[in-house]
């Protein structure tokens, strides 16, 4: 099969991290990778945040948990009242996609962005997930305290995040695929 096939088929969200950091070259690849995505217009309205600090990522966790508590799901409510939940997995390396709100395709062109870093990191034999958990607390009070710590710039909003580690443990079978949801005209 082709390469390209086969990675996007072997790509799973992984959940468990070894402690160890990722290599500086791979991280520069990922994040090449996000900006080579197609974006509309050709604005490439994104901004992309590495984090590596244990102690932010588990503060930003704590507090979308905090935020998460409210939320109308309870699948998510549930997530925030467990104790050991972190929502990154304790990743070594986060990085976060920050959008232009005023840029037409931003949401889209961020989401394309994100899955080509996940494809990237699976072509590296990394593992990644894309996580939004994390970034609940850009609905919270303390969004603009966090915006400034993460040096968000002005009129942009983290959109989506991925985590990226060295995988610990197996890595999960993918879901069945739904079928009849495709249509030959
Ligand atoms: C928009 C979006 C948000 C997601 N947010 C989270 C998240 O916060 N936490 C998490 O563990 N997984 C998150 N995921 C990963 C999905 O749960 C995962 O892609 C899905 O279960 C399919 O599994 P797979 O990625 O292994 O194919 C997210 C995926 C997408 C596309």
């Amino acid at each position: 099969m082709n390469e390209i096939l086969k990675i996007i088929k072997s790509r799973r969200s992984i959940r468990s991290f070894t402690e160890q950091q990722i290599k500086e070259e791979d991280l520069q690849a990922i994040l090449e990778a996000g900006q080579y995505a197609p974006n509309g217009i050709g604005n490439q309205p994104w901004h992309f945040i590495v984090v590596q600090n244990k102690e932010l990522l588990e503060a930003l966790s704590s507090a979308s948990k905090q935020v998460a508590k409210n939320h109308e799901l309870g699948f998510f409510r549930n997530l925030a009242n467990t104790k050991e939940f972190n929502a990154f997995y304790g990743a070594p390396t986060v990085v976060i996609v920050a959008g232009d709100e005023q840029t037409q395709c931003s949401l889209a062109d961020c989401a394309a962005a994100t899955q080509n870093m996940l494809l990237a990191a699976e072509a590296l034999g990394l593992g990644a997930c894309w996580i939004n958990f994390g970034l609940f607390i850009f609905d919270g009070e303390e969004s603009a305290h966090y915006k400034q710590l993460l040096k968000v710039p002005e009129g942009f909003r983290p959109f989506y995040s991925v985590a990226l580690g060295y995988r610990k443990g197996e890595v999960p079978k993918a879901a069945q695929r739904k079928e009849q949801v495709v249509i030959f005209i």
